[in-house]
Order: C-alpha cells, then sequence, then structure tokens
C-alpha cells in the first residue's frame, strides 16, 4: 500500500458518497492560488468533522487553525441554522482567504474569526465567557497541542468533544528522542489525554490523499 492507492481509494469514497461540490473544489483552488500550503484536511476527514458536529449536536464549534477555512467550512456545514464556528488563525494572510471562502461557501454568518495568536485568543474567549464549545479541533502548531488542550478543557462543559489533528504523523509519535518539535507535539497530545481524569479519548489512525495521519479524539467527562 501507498499513497498512492490510499489517495485513489479517497477519490472513490468522495466520488461514490459526496455530491459534486463546486464550492469547496474553488475554496481549494483559492487555497492554492494565494499560496497557502496544501495541509487543509482532506474532504474524507473534513466529512469526518461534519458528521461529528451532526452527531455531538454540537452549535458552538471552536477551531484552532482556521488556514484558508476549509475544515472550518466542513463544520459549519454540520451545524444547525442557529450555530456557529469560533475559529482561531495567526496568520493575517490566511485569515483574508478564510473570510473570502466563509463568503464563497455561504457560511460566513456562522463564523466568527479571530486572528492572532491562539493562545491569546483563547485567553480572550474565556475572559468574555464565550464558551462551553460542544466541540473543539485543535489543528495549529503542533508544540502548542498541550496549552491548546488545556485552555479546550477550561472552554468545554460535560459531553464536550475535542478532536486533534496530526497526532500519527507517519507513525514518528512513536520516536522518543525529542528531536523533532511537531512529534513531542502529538506526544504531548497524547500524555495529556492520557493524564488527564476529565478526558476519555482515543486516536484514529488515517490514510489517504493526506498521507499516513492520525485525529485524537476525546470526551469531557
Ligand atoms: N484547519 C485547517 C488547517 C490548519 S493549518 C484545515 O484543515 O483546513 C494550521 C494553521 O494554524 C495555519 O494557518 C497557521 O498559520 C495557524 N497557526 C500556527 N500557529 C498559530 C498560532 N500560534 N495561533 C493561531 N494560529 C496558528
Ligand atoms: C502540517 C500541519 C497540519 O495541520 C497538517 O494537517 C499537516 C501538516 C504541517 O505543519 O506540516
Ligand atoms: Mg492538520
Amino acid at each position: 500500500m501507498n499513497t498512492k492507492t490510499w489517495t485513489a481509494v479517497d477519490d472513490y469514497i468522495v466520488s461514490s458518497l459526496f455530491e459534486a461540490d463546486p464550492v469547496l473544489d474553488a475554496v481549494l483552488a483559492a487555497n492554492r492560488r494565494q499560496g497557502l500550503p496544501a495541509i487543509d484536511v482532506s474532504a474524507a476527514q473534513g466529512k469526518l468533522l461534519s458528521l461529528l458536529v451532526r452527531i455531538s449536536g454540537a452549535k458552538k464549534v471552536l477551531e484552532i487553525g482556521t488556514l484558508g477555512g476549509y475544515s472550518t467550512i466542513w463544520m459549519a456545514r454540520g451545524l444547525p441554522a442557529d450555530g456557529k464556528v469560533v475559529t482561531l488563525e495567526l496568520d493575517p494572510h490566511h485569515a483574508k482567504v478564510a473570510r473570502s471562502n466563509f463568503e464563497r461557501a455561504g457560511v460566513a454568518d456562522r463564523v466568527e474569526l479571530r486572528v492572532g495568536s491562539a493562545l491569546q485568543s483563547l485567553t480572550e474567549l474565556g475572559g468574555e465567557n464565550a464558551g462551553p464549545f460542544d466541540l473543539i479541533f485543535i489543528d495549529a502548531d503542533k508544540p502548542n497541542n498541550p496549552n491548546y488542550l488545556a485552555c479546550a478543557l477550561r472552554l468545554s462543559r460535560s459531553g464536550t468533544v475535542i478532536v486533534c489533528d496530526n497526532v500519527i504523523r507517519d507513525g514518528a509519535v512513536l520516536d522518543e528522542d525529542g528531536r523533532d518539535a511537531n512529534v513531542e507535539g502529538a506526544r504531548a497530545a497524547f500524555s495529556f489525554i492520557g493524564g488527564d481524569k476529565r478526558l476519555d479519548g482515543t486516536a484514529i489512525q488515517t490514510v489517504g490523499a493526506k498521507g499516513y495521519d492520525g485525529f485524537a479524539i476525546a470526551i469531557v467527562d
């Protein structure tokens, strides 16, 4: 098995289960045209996030790491009419591209984008009593995973779902040498979830168009 097969199977999943989606195609095209890195979740993963929003009945979603808003749009689509996504992004260029994508996808009324360091924005959200959020997707700078998980817990209630992206990293999550800060961030997510009594979690290894990686998924007790 290799990335070529994984990508072909991802294409099969999308073509057999999803309707044609010119809007999301245009979002990805805009992201590439504007020079954003191709590190959006895959379509199959985006649909999983959307389904998790629906399965959990989430009305308030928090995302840490917007990029061009591809994952944001998938989650926004899973919300009821009165639902909302708050999404946090450091890079003003990414944020600008994301805003135009939210307009393009017709979800701008359900998305609030805050530009700045996510740790700063998370502190502000706490001060505004913006929580509790029903589902929180962590997908930003990986070394901050434990800080984001701690903030996520403060903005949670019993039953909040927390999803953390990129925790397998081609299996490099097993590396204990501490040389790769992103791997350390993945391992820190496992330590945090495994070590916190309020969190009950697992991880799903994924292969597909984006290679071999995975999500950690936890629920707050
Ligand atoms: N969730 C997106 C991908 C996010 S990529 C999707 O699947 O479509 C990670 C994003 O996190 C990048 O846009 C990067 O600029 C942003 N980021 C990195 N460090 C950050 C920080 N300290 N605060 C907020 N955002 C940050
Ligand atoms: C990277 C970040 C991501 O969020 C992702 O899904 C894939 C790669 C990265 O920084 O390389
Ligand atoms: Mg990611």
